[in-house]
Formats: structure tokens, sequence, C-alpha cells
């Protein structure tokens, strides 16, 4: 199946101001509902502070977030108590280590769900938790993601190697789509002082490289960022 791209290139005088944010695609949360979700236990796998987690909450039966990253499970539990959600549980754990039904008692999940957090370990994970005939639903990086910098992020897929990641672990690709969102600079100056000035990004740059990378960029006259390039795919476990 070859994915369907959806592109949108907005001119940063039109951004008003918006940055790239992790919020789960509305197409994620489509499709994982279409599956009719109400009595099903949902493994939210680098669930972060609960971005997915929480959009789900209200039509699952019972759903668990897991993150390696124990402040953000901190500040999940935190908003779920606020919420008072009762049947949402948040679990510190390592989702590239740890077999999936002790997240979840002993019991297999019902779906596996994960907003831009995949590995080939976390397809495995998921295809020996799931039963046959269950979904892996997901939103992961591409590999077009900020590809101006010229350094992708070690998590990001080209769409050659998930599809075959997923179909040689014994998944069947029922959906696959890409989602792009690239902004056009009109001058040096909007690509490095405007865009980034509430951004965390540029710190995070900083530390890694990036930035450098993008000031090369920016010189010898690039004037396009891609903020947002995902895959969005349904995978079913094959029966
Ligand atoms: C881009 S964030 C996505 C956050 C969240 N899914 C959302 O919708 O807001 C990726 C998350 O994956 C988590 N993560 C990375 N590696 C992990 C692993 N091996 N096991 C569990 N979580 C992991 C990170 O701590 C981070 O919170």
């Amino acid at each position: 199946m070859l994915p369907r791209v959806t592109i949108s290139i907005t001119p940063y005088a039109q951004q008003q101001g918006r940055i790239h944010s992790h919020e789960p695609s509305p197409t994620l949360i489509g499709l994982i509902l279409e599956e009719n979700i109400q009595h099903k236990w949902l493994l939210d796998i680098g669930c972060g502070s609960g971005g997915l987690t929480f959009e789900l909450a209200p039509y699952a039966q019972y759903i668990v977030g897991v993150d390696i990253s124990q402040e953000e499970i901190h500040r999940a539990r935190e908003l779920a108590d606020q919420k008072g959600l009762t049947h949402v549980k948040f679990i510190q754990g390592d989702a590239e280590k740890t077999p999936y039904q002790e997240f979840l008692q002993g019991r297999k999940p019902d779906m596996v769900v994960a907003n831009l957090c995949l590995s080939n370990e976390i397809i495995h994970k998921s295809f020996e938790a799931l039963e046959e005939g269950s979904c892996l639903i997901f939103a992961c990086f591409h590999h077009d993601q900020w590809i101006e910098l010229g350094i992708p992020s070690r998590f990001a897929y080209t769409e050659e190697r998930l599809k075959e990641v997923l179909e040689k672990t014994g998944f069947t690709i029922e959906f696959f789509q890409i989602e792009k969102e690239v902004v056009k600079f009109e001058s040096p100056e909007e690509m490095t002082d405007l865009y980034f000035k509430d951004s965390p990004l540029k710190v995070k740059w900083m530390k890694d490289g990036r930035w450098d990378r993008w000031l090369q960029y920016v010189q010898q006259g690039g004037r396009f960022l891609t903020v947002k390039s995902h895959h969005i795919v349904k995978a079913r476990k094959n029966t």
C-alpha cells in the first residue's frame, strides 16, 4: 500500500505564532475511535504527559499510558487526578524492554497506540502483546521532518522502511498517510529570530548541533522548514 500524502505550505506571516507541536493529529484520533474502543483496554506508548491518552480517555474502557520519563509520568498523573479519571493509569517504564502485559496487570492490550514514539522494538513488543486481528495505531516521525537541517531523528522512518518493518513483523497496513506541514519564510530574520522566539527548539538545537546547520541553510538562501512530517498508520496483526 502506498501512503497518501497531505502537504500544506504556509507563509511564516500567516503562521500567527503557531509553532510545531506534538499534539495528536485528528486523523490519528479518528482512526483509533473508528475501532470502537468502548470495551477495550488500550496501551499508549511514550505517552508523555498524556496528550493522546486524555483525548481517548472519554471513549475507552481502560487506558494505560507508559513513558520512560518519570517527570512526564508525574505530570500525567497530576492531570489525571485533576480530571478525576479513575480508568486512566500512568506507569513509568521502558517500552522497548518490558513485555506489554506487565503494564496491564497481566492482561493483553486490546490495542496499542502511540503518538510520536516508535521504534522497531516497539513494533515487535506490540506484535508480541496483541491478539491476532488487533491493532497497532500510531503517528511517528517521517524522515523528512526538519529535512532542511540534514540530521534526521533516530526515531524517523522512510515509508519504505516503515512498511518493511511492519509487514515483516506480521502486521497488515490498513491505513497509511503522511501529513506534512512546511513553513515558507521571506527573510533570514524570520528564520533565526522571529520563528524561534517562543520556542524551546532553539535551545535543543543549539545543544545537538542542529542550530549551526539551520544557520548554514539560511545563509545559503534556503527559505523553507518542514515543521511536521508524520506517518499516520493503522496496522492489524495478521490472523
Ligand atoms: C514526542 S514525545 C510524545 C508525547 C506524547 N505521546 C504526546 O502525545 O504528547 C515522545 C515520548 O516518548 C517517550 N519515550 C522515548 N523512549 C521511550 C521508551 N523506550 N519507552 C517509553 N517511553 C519512551 C519520551 O519520554 C517522550 O515522552
